[in-house]
Parts: structure tokens; sequence; C-alpha cells
């Protein structure tokens, strides 16, 4: 079909390693299937990364990748890293030589990591039924190009360093994504500190509290990040969005992963502040079921529909997908870490959610 406005995204399609390529195109089948109906123009290129890049160039972020992801409107990212790939130094390894450059280049200061326990598949949460079926519905907003990561660093025989120093700036940029979120949802900010240890722990709570004010409709409350740790398994169902810094959003992000159940459900966005992004499932490159067939593509493909409302406003095509998504779960269309006895496999799943929008009348 030709598209009768000219809005034309390009995408970086970096698939990567493991389940990454497979569950990459399963996506790129429901993005063309979405640009048609919602008559947008997209262009698809695909470039190297991870150990797939060191294979092929000996850099897991090859100039040719990084180049393509400048030239692009947005960057859908696979997954990166396998066994064969531990053993290079750190900086060289797949997701840390990618990721973190990926990040700084493009000043990716903003990390939404959306979780929920879907009430049909509340027994996918480890977490005991009693709490698990109350449910849970948070979003984790992490700083993302500052702190303890990206500090002063040294090593020596006998000593090692990190640094970690937060400007005003840079707290003020991501409280200000958090406390925006929150009014979209539950009008609830809880920040995560260390403020009864951490110096940058007591800026980060003083700039929030100052941000706070523009927000009288938003509940703030702080939380010591031993205390989240816990408060999470306890009763997730207290939080709404969670404000942290790199690090703590780094565990935070992945215990709510392991509390909603399962990782082949959980998109993410990376954002800029001009709209730019990258756009990845939490969950890794999973060697272990790498070229079965059987990897979930849920989460790639809800990491498209971010891309969508996020990089390009395309609001009703973001939301075509997440309802077709809803529908394949509630049919029991699914792969089987969701359900162990399903036959579906990875295409099958694509091609349920691809028919799904086919059909949607809207
Ligand atoms: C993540 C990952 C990365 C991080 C690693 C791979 C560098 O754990 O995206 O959460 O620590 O940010
Ligand atoms: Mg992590």
């Amino acid at each position: 079909m030709s598209t009768q406005s000219n809005k034309h995204y390009k995408i970086a399609v970096l698939a990567g390693d493991g389940i990454g390529p497979e569950v990459m195109a399963e996506a790129e089948k429901v993005l063309q299937v979405v640009a048609d109906k919602f008559q947008f123009g997209i262009t698809l290129t695909p470039a190297l990364v991870g150990g797939a890049a060191i294979d092929a160039t000996g850099e897991p972020l090859p100039a040719a990748t990084l180049k393509l992801c400048k030239q692009s409107d947005a960057i859908l990212f696979g997954s990166v890293g396998g066994p064969k790939w531990t053993g290079l130094a750190p900086d060289k390894q797949p997701e840390r030589g990618s990721l973190l450059p990926l990040r700084k280049t493009f000043d990716l200061f903003c990390n939404l990591r959306p979780g929920q326990i879907y009430p049909a598949f509340a027994d996918l949460s480890p977490l005991h039924p009693r709490v698990s079926s109350l449910g849970m519905d948070v979003l984790c907003v992490r700083e993302l190009t500052g702190g303890i990561y990206f500090g002063e660093k040294g090593r020596t025989e006998t000593d090692a360093f990190d640094t970690q120093r937060y400007s005003v700036r840079e707290i003020e940029r991501i409280a200000k994504v958090a406390f925006e979120a929150a009014t979209k949802r539950s009008n609830k900010v809880t920040s995560i500190d260390k403020a009864n240890v951490l110096q940058t722990s007591i800026l980060w709570r003083e700039t929030v509290e100052r941000v706070a004010k523009n927000y009288p409709g938003v509940t703030l409350e702080h939380m010591y990040i031993d205390n989240a740790a816990m408060q999470l398994i306890r009763s997730p169902q207290q939080f709404d969005v969670l404000l942290c810094d790199n690090l703590f959003g780094d565990i935070l992000s992945d215990e709510i992963a392991a509390i909603a159940g399962s990782l082949g459900l959980l998109p993410s966005a990376s954002l800029n502040g001009s709209g730019f992004g990258l756009y990845e499932p939490a969950g890794g490159s999973a060697p272990d079921i790498a070229g079965l067939g059987v990897a979930n593509p849920i989460a790639q493909i809800l990491s498209a529909a971010l891309m969508l409302r996020y990089s390009f406003g395309e609001e009703d095509a973001a939301c075509a997908i997440e309802q077709a998504v809803q529908h394949c779960l509630e049919q029991h269309i699914v792969t089987r870490d969701i359900n162990p006895k399903s036959t579906y496999g990875t295409a099958a799943v694509g091609a349920a959610i691809v028919a799904t929008l086919r059909q949607e009348n809207q």
C-alpha cells in the first residue's frame, strides 16, 4: 500500500546475538503492518552489534553501526552477549562495549522500564499468590548517563575505585520525566536513594523535592534503596513510578522484571531530550534457547511500540500493537516461557499479533 502522508521514519535495526535476530524478525513484520495501516513510511536498516559485530569486525560497536544510528530517527535494539565472548576485557564485551557508548553518544539519559503482573498470568510471578494476586504496575525511571557508571575510575594492582557524581541538572531532568510520567499514571513517585550515607543521594533528594513543587497533584515519597528492594517483594502494588539513579535503577529494574515473571514480556526505552531513543527488550540474549524458534517475541514487539510512541509520536499505532499483544495473551497464544505446555513458537506468536493487527477495525 502506498502511504498517503509523507511521514517517514528511518530505523537502525541492531538485532545482535542469541535470540535477538529471531525476535527482531517478528518486530519488523509488526512494524511493516502498522506502517501500512497508519499511513507512515519506515525504512529498517540492519547493522552489526555485540558479539556478532566482534566476530565480523573485532569491535562490539563498529563505526559503520554508529554512523547508521546517527543517520536514523531511532534505534531498535535486540540483545547482545553470550558465552562465546565472556572472556574478553570488560570494555570489549558485547553488552558493555555497545550499550554504554550508545547511551553516552546519544545522551540517552532517560531509561523507562515498565513492569506489570498481568492478572491472567499472576502465577508467572515468583511471589506468593497472596502478594502477586494483588498485581503490580510500575514504571522504573532510571537515570542512564551519569552516576557511578560514568564517573572517574581507577585501578592499580592492589586498589580500585569508581566515582559517583551527580549534578543538579542531571537530577532535575530525570526527575521531571518521572513526575510527567506519574501524571499520566497513578500520580505517585517514589524516589530511591541512600541519603543516610551518600552525598550524591542528599543532593538527589533535595533536587527531587524542588522539582516536585511543580507537580502538586503528584505524591512524592523517598525510600532508601535497601528498603525499596525489600518493599518491592513484600508489596509491589504500593509503587507507581520509581525514580532511580543509574546504579539503583539497574538493580531495581531487574528485580521488577523478576517479579513480573517473564522477561519475555518487558520492553524498555532509553531516550534523550530530543525524542531520539534506543528501544530494547528487558531480557538478555538467552543463548540457551537461541535458534530454536521458541523465544518470546513480545518484549521486542512492545519495544517497537514504545519507539512509535516516544520517538515518532505515533500513539495510535503504538496502542494498536499493545492491544494486539494483549489480545494474543488473552487467547493464550504464548510461547513456552509463559506456558510450558504451549506449542506456539516465536514465529507463530508474531504471526498471531500481525493477524490481529490486520483484523482490528480502526
Ligand atoms: C542493563 C544492563 C547494562 C547496565 C549492562 C549490560 C552494562 O544490565 O541495561 O540494565 O548495567 O546498564
Ligand atoms: Mg541491568
